[in-house]
């Protein structure tokens, strides 16, 4: 059986990508179809290397009803563009530097941005909650599982070359 490999990256690697892992992973298991699916997610910066997610993304993904299991890793230029499918970017800044180090036109296809499958919200980026309060954490999960809902929804109906 063929699997969609999914990467979703931010900066850090402890918070928005931890949160669209986590939950694409919920959504997938809700729906049984956990299997056709590889996810992970990666920052575009090493710093936060080896940590679990922020306690304060933890605890707002904990209150939905989900885990974030994620280890925080770098992005691999090398091997992350081979080895998967859809590589999906949470701001501008994340997106162009993973452009930047694609290694050729046919790799630079899977990027894509977050935003671009949300249904609900009008926005440009999602928010780096990092340095901001409650709300800030909340915001960003309202537009991660908004998007992560619009990807599977493509998904399931094909409509993503992947
Ligand atoms: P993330 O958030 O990119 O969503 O994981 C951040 C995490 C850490 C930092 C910035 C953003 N930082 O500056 O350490």
């Amino acid at each position: 059986m063929s699997q969609t490999k999914i990467l979703f990256v931010c900066l850090g690697n402890i918070c928005r990508s931890p949160a669209a892992e986590g939950y694409f992973n919920y959504l997938i298991k809700q729906e049984n179809i956990k299997d056709k699916f590889i996810v992970d997610s990666a920052g575009t910066s090493a710093y936060h290397e080896g940590s679990p997610a922020d306690g304060r993304m933890m605890s707002a993904a904990g209150e939905r009803g989900y885990k974030l299991e994620s280890i925080s890793r770098g992005f691999n230029s090398k091997s992350d563009f081979s080895s998967f499918d859809l590589i999906i970017t949470m701001d501008d800044d994340n997106h162009a530097d993973v452009i930047s180090v694609s290694p050729s036109d046919e790799a630079e296809k899977k990027i894509h941005q977050m935003v671009d499958f949300c249904t609900k919200h009008d926005v440009s980026e999602v928010p780096d909650p990092y340095y901001r309060g409650v709300d800030g954490f909340e915001l960003t999960l309202d537009i991660v599982e908004d998007a992560c809902e619009g990807l599977l929804e493509k998904l399931l109906n094909g409509e993503l070359n992947a």
